[in-house]
C-alpha cells in the first residue's frame, strides 16, 4: 500500500488580537460553505454536507442547547438547486436548506448548523450546486443577496478511476479583528484525495459569491497557496463579507494558472473591524489540555472522540464568556465551565465528546476560540478527526532530530529540517509536498518506516508537536 501524505502539524502560536462587539443589525446571512463527496456504493450518488451561520434573534433560525441537544432544524424552507454545466436540464432543487443547529453564540448573535443530503445525478455533468437568498448582514462593502456555490464534475480521476471529493473547511462564521492590530486567519483547508488545496477570492462570474465577490480584497491579502488571509490594520470599520473559494489541484501541480482543478468550495465568513483603545495582545488563549492547532485525531468504527478545550485570559481581571466552537454534526459539548487552577487564575473549559454515526466516516474539522465579555478572542484552534480510521501512520515523536529543529531562511522562507520515523511503513515519492495546515513538509528521503522531513514554517518559530494526518493515494 502506498500513503502519502496530507498532513497537519502544530506547534507553538501565541499570536494574540483584540476585537471589540458591537450590535449586528440589519440582515439575516453569516456565511456557510459546502463540500461533498461520492457516494461509498452508489454510482452518480453525491452526499453533500453543508454548514450555515444566521442571525440567532431571527425566529427561525434561533437556537439554544436544549435545541442543540435534540438536534432540531432550524432555517429551511429555501432550496439548494443543481444546474448542469452544459444546460441539458432546468436547474433542479435537490435539497431544503435547513439545518441541524450545532453552535450558536448569545453575545454575538449568530447560530450555526450543518446538515446532510444526497443527490442521484442523471449525468456525470459538472453541476453547480448552490444556495441564493437575500440578505447578508448590512456590510461596510458590497452585501445584499448570498451566492454559495460547489461544482460536482461526477467523470471519474484519470489518476485514481473514482469520483473526485471536494476539499473540506470550517470556519466560525465572525472573525473579529481590531483596527490597528495585526491579524492573520488561517483558514483550514484539507482534501481527502490528497490533493493540493488553494484558496482564491471567489468570482462572480463564476458564480461563486453573489454580492459580495472581492470585497475584501483591498482589506486583506490572501495567500493562495498557504491559504492564510491577513487583515489589514487599517481596514475599514465595520462588517465585512469575505468569499474565499477553495479548489483541489492533482497533488503535483505547480502551475495553477494552466492547471484545472477538480472542484471548487465557495466559503464565506464574516470580519468584524471595530476601534479600540486596547492593547493588541489582550486576549483569551487556549491552553492547557486544548488540542494542538492543526493535530490529528482518529476515531474507529464505533469509538468516542473526547476532548477538553480550556482557555485563560492574559488579563486575569477579564472573564471569559463564551468557548466558540464549529462542530461536526452530533458532537456534544457542556456549558462554560470554570475553576481556580493552582496559580489562582480562573480557567473556563467546555467537554467535548463525539461518536460520530456510521454515516460520518471520513474526514471532518473541528475549531475552537475563545472569547471574553469585551468581543476580544483568542487564536482560534482547528483540528482534523479521521472517522473510521485506526492505522493512519503516526511519526513517533521522540525519533524526531533534532529534537527540536532549528529555524533557517533558505531563500526567504523559514524552514527547518528534521529526520522521524512513523511507526509504520510509508512510502511517498522524494520531494513530494505534503499540504500542512501550519507547516508544509517536503519528503527527501522514505524509506521504510523513515522520513526526511523538510517543515517550511509559516509563523511560529519552533515546531513543538505534531501528528501526521495521511491520506492513501494509489500509485
Ligand atoms: C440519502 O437521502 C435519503 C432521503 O433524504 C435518506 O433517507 C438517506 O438516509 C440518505 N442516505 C445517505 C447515505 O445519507
Ligand atoms: C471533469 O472531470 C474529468 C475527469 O477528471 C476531466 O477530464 C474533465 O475535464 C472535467 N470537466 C470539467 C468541465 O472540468
Ligand atoms: C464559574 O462557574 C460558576 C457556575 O456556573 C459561576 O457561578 C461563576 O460565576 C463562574 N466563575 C467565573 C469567574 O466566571
Ligand atoms: C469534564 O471532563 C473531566 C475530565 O474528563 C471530568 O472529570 C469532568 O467530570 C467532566 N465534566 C463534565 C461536566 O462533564
Ligand atoms: C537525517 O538523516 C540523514 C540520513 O540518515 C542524515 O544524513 C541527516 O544528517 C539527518 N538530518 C538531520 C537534520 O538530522
Amino acid at each position: 500500500m502506498v500513503l502519502s501524505v496530507s498532513a497537519m502539524a502544530s506547534m507553538i502560536c501565541c499570536f494574540v488580537f483584540v476585537i471589540f462587539i458591537s450590535q449586528t443589525t440589519a440582515s439575516h446571512f453569516r456565511g456557510g460553505i459546502i463540500t461533498w463527496r461520492p457516494d461509498e456504493y452508489i454510482g452518480n450518488k453525491i452526499n453533500f454536507n453543508f454548514r450555515l451561520g444566521f442571525r440567532r434573534s431571527v425566529n427561525r433560525y434561533f437556537c439554544d442547547s436544549a435545541m442543540v441537544a435534540r438536534q432540531s432544524i432550524v432555517g429551511g424552507g429555501e432550496v439548494w438547486s443543481a444546474s448542469h454545466d452544459r444546460g441539458y436540464y432546468g436547474s433542479r432543487t435537490v435539497a431544503d436548506t435547513g439545518y441541524h443547529c450545532t453552535d450558536f453564540s448569545v453575545s454575538e448573535d449568530w447560530t450555526q448548523g450543518e446538515n446532510t443530503f444526497n443527490y442521484t445525478f442523471p449525468d456525470d455533468g459538472p453541476w453547480l450546486v448552490s444556495y441564493s437568498s437575500c440578505c447578508w448582514i448590512s456590510l461596510a462593502n458590497g452585501g445584499g443577496s448570498w451566492f454559495l456555490s460547489t461544482t460536482v464534475n461526477l467523470t471519474r480521476r484519470q489518476d485514481n478511476g473514482k469520483i473526485n471529493s471536494s476539499p473540506i473547511s470550517a470556519l466560525s462564521s465572525i472573525v473579529r479583528h481590531q483596527q490597528g492590530c495585526s491579524k492573520t486567519i488561517l483558514i483550514p483547508a484539507e482534501d481527502s484525495d490528497g490533493d493540493k488545496v488553494r484558496c482564491r477570492w471567489s468570482v462572480g462570474s463564476q458564480r461563486e459569491c453573489g454580492g459580495v465577490c472581492q470585497r475584501f480584497s483591498s482589506s486583506g491579502t490572501l495567500d493562495e497557496e498557504k491559504c492564510t488571509l491577513r487583515i489589514h490594520s487599517n481596514a475599514a470599520l465595520g462588517w465585512h463579507a469575505v468569499a474565499i473559494t477553495l479548489e483541489d489541484f492533482p497533488a503535483y501541480t505547480t502551475n495553477f494558472h494552466t492547471a484545472t482543478p477538480f472542484s471548487h468550495v465557495s466559503l464565506q465568513f464574516l470580519v468584524h473591524v471595530s476601534s479600540s483603545s486596547g492593547p493588541c495582545n489582550r486576549a483569551p488563549l487556549l491552553i492547557g489540555q486544548s488540542p494542538n492547532d492543526g493535530s490529528c485525531e482518529e476515531v474507529p468504527d464505533g469509538g468516542i472522540f473526547y476532548s477538553i478545550i480550556e482557555a485563560k485570559h492574559v488579563d486575569s481581571s477579564r472573564r471569559i464568556a463564551e468557548i466558540i466552537t464549529v462542530t461536526p454534526l452530533y458532537m456534544k459539548l457542556t456549558n462554560l465551565l470554570n475553576y481556580t487552577d493552582n496559580v489562582g487564575d480562573n480557567v473556563y473549559y467546555k467537554n467535548v465528546s463525539w461518536s460520530p454515526k456510521s454515516s460520518q466516516k471520513g474526514r471532518h474539522i473541528f475549531c475552537f476560540k475563545a472569547i471574553d465579555h469585551y468581543g476580544v478572542e483568542s487564536d482560534q484552534g482547528c483540528i482534523t478527526v479521521l472517522v473510521g480510521t485506526s492505522n493512519t501512520p503516526r511519526p513517533i515523536l521522540s525519533t524526531r532530530t533534532p529534537l527540536i529543529p532549528t529555524l533557517y531562511w533558505p531563500w526567504g522562507s523559514k524552514s527547518v529540517d528534521f529526520n522521524i520515523t512513523f511507526d509504520q511503513q510509508v512510502i511517498c515519492a522524494t520531494g513530494e509536498e505534503i499540504a500542512l495546515s501550519k507547516v508544509r513538509l517536503k519528503t527527501q528521503l522514505a524509506l521504510r518506516n523513515e522520513a526526511k522531513l523538510r517543515g517550511y514554517l509559516r509563523e511560529a518559530s519552533i515546531v513543538q508537536d505534531f501528528v501526521i494526518c495521511l491520506v492513501e493515494r494509489p500509485m
